[in-house]
């Protein structure tokens, strides 16, 4: 049900912090806005949370023998791709300060906290030749520290960051990442599997791949167009597949954990009624969600990308298909490494049908061959290709559950919105963004009967954007990069945020419900 009403922010109240430690001072609570929302409760067990990854947190980038990972390599060998200075050398400094970040999250009320361990500080050269037993106490410290405030770590083992080392050998473009990702993964589950229940192999892998082998925008930001992403990914795949069996096999009868990959969205929504752009649209979602959740769910690419990359590599001249194929041992390994399904959404797109893409052109966009495109009239942010589209939400997670199925849950495990990172009074913007995307979601719980079990807001903190600095950001508290100890503000967003986690309602007053979420 759906009615529309005035919100006023909660005002945070005061707890204990680590001495060593200032809060900056919020800015004004004056405004108020309204919308139409639900008022339906969130489900019973639903996971509230914040996201974050190491790289763009903690900072200490080689504090205790940490190895150097593609990131820091880019941060001090292309220091003309950042901001000045803004790097994650010290980011937010959370290597120092995860006590601080801990109470936040505690006075915010979640259940959950995201994150990732970086693999060099566990493993400097990626290896097993030299574990950093100060890298494996900070993470069981913070682990320890998360679970003593009953807040579930969600860990995710890469979040981008390869060791300089493993990317030195070729990193994702060589098969040889298989055994060094094995490795760590096994490493951490002996390591934290007591306490860790929620696994993630890796985050957005589109982007991984496709930024940082492909298109550039990632590092290590190489240029191999329509060829680099799909050897990524494929090398990528089979390491999950092998981490994920390795843990049902080894690791999942003691310590009763779940496993998943991260796939992250633009929605693609159908331009129009027609059934070229409803082609269309599918097309493009089952070129980017469905290049990874497909191979998960059920052992293999999706036919239609299949067919087109190959009869385009055809076209093309070329001997072998762009895409490479995997052997029928790796489709039985492949299909059902999931536990739960997990998507990262920020924006929506159209799809409309277009021509063919000139086969001269080889790439992850010809071989897609849609016209996606976002209507200037939809609501802006300060990134282009970032505009508010709420619904999209809804159509995602439903497009999600009738795809792949939802019996295994779906979980939200990054959204948030972008500014400078400067407004404190964000209300109506980061906020209303948060309540406008969760009324969606609700919708899709109660009124598409989605099986969501949980959505991890990104972020807690403003952090380093990848390449932007702190020129964008998404956090719920403000940092303050000038000071030494990188202060932390609360924004009014974080109030909005906790309201909603603590109450398990978007607005003043929800009607409650006994509906529970499922877990596989
Ligand atoms: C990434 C995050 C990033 C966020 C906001 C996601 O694609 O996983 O690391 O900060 O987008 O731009």
């Amino acid at each position: 049900m759906k009615f529309k009403i005035f919100v006023a922010a909660l005002v945070t109240s005061a707890v204990a912090l680590p001495s060593s430690y200032s809060l900056g001072t919020p800015g004004s609570h004056a405004h108020l806005f309204s919308e139409d929302v639900t008022n339906m409760s969130f489900p019973e067990g639903f996971m509230w949370g914040y996201a974050s990854a190491a790289y763009q947190v903690e900072g200490g980038w080689d504090a205790d023998g940490k190895g150097e990972s593609i990131w820091d390599y880019d941060a001090h060998n292309h220091p003309d791709w950042w901001p000045e200075n803004q790097n994650g050398d010290i980011a937010c400094d959370s290597y120092n300060q995860a006590a601080v970040d801990v109470e936040l999250l505690r006075r915010q009320g979640v259940n959950t906290y995201r994150f990732s361990i970086a693999w060099p500080r566990i493993l400097p050269d990626g290896t097993l030749n030299n574990i950093s037993q100060k890298g494996i106490d900070y993470y069981k410290d913070l682990i320890s520290q998360l679970k003593e405030n009953n807040i579930e770590p969600l860990v995710t083992m890469h979040h981008w960051d390869n060791p300089r080392a493993i990317e030195d050998k070729g990193g994702f473009m060589n098969e040889t990442i298989i055994d060094y990702f094995y490795d760590y993964a096994e490493l951490l589950f002996k390591t934290y599997g007591d306490d860790v229940k929620w696994w993630i192999t890796f985050n957005e892998p589109k982007q991984t791949c496709g930024g940082g082998y492909d298109y550039g925008g990632i590092s290590p930001n190489i240029r191999n167009l329509g060829r680099g992403g799909y050897i990524c990914a494929h090398n990528l795949l089979r390491a999950h597949a092998k981490v994920y069996r390795m843990y049902e096999q080894k690791y999942k009868a003691t310590q009763q954990g779940r496993i998943a990959i991260v796939v992250d969205e633009s929605w693609v929504e159908p331009a129009s009624n027609s059934t070229a752009d409803i082609e269309a649209a599918e097309r493009a979602n089952l070129m980017t969600v469905g290049w990874f959740a497909h191979p998960v769910v059920y052992g293999d690419y999706p036919e239609i990308m299949k067919q087109r990359i190959d009869s385009r590599s055809a076209q093309q001249g070329l001997s072998e298909s762009r895409l490479p194929k995997f052997t029928e041992e790796e489709k039985i390994e492949l299909k059902g490494t999931y536990d739960y399904l997990c998507v990262n959404m920020y924006s929506s797109v159209l799809g409309a049908a277009q021509d063919e893409a000139p086969i001269t052109d080889i790439s992850i966009g010809g071989d897609i061959s849609v016209n996606q495109y976002q209507p200037d009239d939809w609501e802006k942010t300060v990134t282009s290709w970032f505009k508010v589209v709420p619904w999209g939400a809804r159509h995602l997670v439903r497009w999600l559950r009738d795809t792949y199925g939802d019996e295994k849950g779906i979980m939200v495990t990054e959204n948030g919105y972008h500014d400078s990172g400067n407004e404190m009074d964000d209300l109506n913007s980061r906020g209303r963004y948060h309540k406008l995307y969760l009324s969606n979601l609700n919708d899709a719980i109660y009124k598409d009967g989605v099986n969501l079990i949980g959505y991890m807001a990104w972020a807690l903190l403003n952090d380093v954007e990848w390449y932007a600095g702190w020129q964008v950001n998404l956090g719920h508290y403000h940092v303050d990069f000038d000071s030494a100890n990188r202060t932390r503000t609360p924004k009014q967003s974080a109030d909005y945020y906790k309201k909603v986690v603590t109450t398990n309602c978007l607005v003043d007053s929800c009607e409650s419900s006994t509906k529970k979420i499922k877990l596989a």
